[in-house]
């Protein structure tokens, strides 16, 4: 099926589907892409240790996955011979792009220097992103978080990241030790901007349009990232684009079919949680459907089929806007 991307007239940024481990996997990406909507999505990181052999490890990546949107690879690790060498493999495999991921706060990650440990060190964080676009022919893009523990080498870390030549840098405003904690900031988007010559895209907390024009207004970053917002809802990206009214039930079912069809290759009991995880969030949508979700939350229902009918029918008594 054809993306509706192409139906957009209007597109003053770019827009990029964030990379989410877990919730927004293959079987998401997969069936958003049916909405479309943005202009790339990146696929969750590949970690790669210090000893991996990195011929398998690139095989978790496939262009495909959002076809025909573009999708980028993203690799986390410590060890710049490595990550090196899993790009080359990656771009092999059809990457059109290959991100570093700089952000990740997981105490497993950190604790072996990757991921948002790496903000600790600009230097090394420098030596990495180089090692990657020296040996790499597509464009080299890096994921960062505003810092470690604080923001002290916020600038020194984008100054390192921009003159390893990387593409473009996304900046996730929040320091590792905030997680999700509060508001990413905006003023450090706009500092960011400021900074930096290569394009910056945005990133955090976009949940609607107006949230996305805010961020482009005041930081003038080139581009924004949306996450959890395209989760609760898929048509973000086309609300930002101004083409709102091509929203559709019938669309959205499809997405939501297509999900679930994705998810069929899973033992029953994780898919029923694959689905109360996606419907958690899409539940947040709109006031009628917040009071919904706690009993979608509640729902005892065991049999992944069962429990997806039980779900579209509470959703179809607020979102069918016009089943076709
Ligand atoms: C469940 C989950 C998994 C995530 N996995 C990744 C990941 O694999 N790589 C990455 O760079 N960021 C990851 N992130 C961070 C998101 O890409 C994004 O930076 C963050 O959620 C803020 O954007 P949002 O407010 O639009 O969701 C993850 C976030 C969540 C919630």
């Amino acid at each position: 099926m054809t993306p509706l991307t192409n139906k957009v007239k209007y597109k003053p940024h770019k827009l990029y589907l964030a990379p989410m481990e877990g919730l927004g996997n293959y079987s998401f990406r997969n069936a958003i892409s049916i909405i479309g909507g943005f202009d790339e999505a990146t696929k969750e990181f590949i970690s790669v240790p210090k000893n991996a052999h990195v011929k398998s490890l690139a095989k978790k990546f496939c262009p495909d996955d959002t076809y025909p949107i573009p999708q980028a690879a993203q690799i986390m690790g410590s060890c710049p011979e490595k990550l090196a060498a899993i790009t080359e493999e990656l771009i092999k495999l059809g990457a059109h792009r290959v991100e570093l991921n700089v952000g990740c706060p997981s105490n497993t990650v950190t604790g072996n220097g990757s991921g948002s440990s790496l903000l600790k060190d600009p230097e090394n964080l420098h030596k990495i992103l180089y090692a990657m676009t020296k040996v790499s022919s597509v464009p080299i893009s890096a994921k960062l978080r505003s810092g470690y523990e604080d923001t002290s080498l916020f600038k020194e870390n984008l100054l390192a990241a921009e003159s390893a030549g990387i593409a473009h840098l996304t900046l996730h405003a929040r320091t590792k030790v905030e997680g999700y904690k509060g508001f990413a900031s905006l003023e450090l988007i706009k500092q960011a901007k400021e900074i930096l010559s290569i394009p910056l895209i945005g990133n955090g907390d976009i949940k609607c349009r107006a949230d996305a024009e805010y961020m482009l207004s005041y930081t003038k970053c080139d581009g924004v990232m949306v996450g959890r917002g395209a989760v609760i809802n898929p048509w973000i990206f086309h609300e930002i684009n101004g083409c709102d009214h091509l929203e559709d039930f019938s669309l959205t079912l499809k997405y939501l079919e297509k999900f679930y069809k994705n998810i069929q290759s899973s033992p029953e009991r994780a898919q029923a949680g694959q689905l109360k995880a996606l419907f958690s969030y899409m539940f947040q949508r709109n006031e009628s459907l917040l009071t919904l979700r706690r009993d979608m939350l509640r729902s005892k229902e065991k049999d992944p089929k069962v429990f997806f009918k039980f779900c579209l029918s509470l959703l179809e008594k607020t979102l069918s806007i016009q089943k076709v």
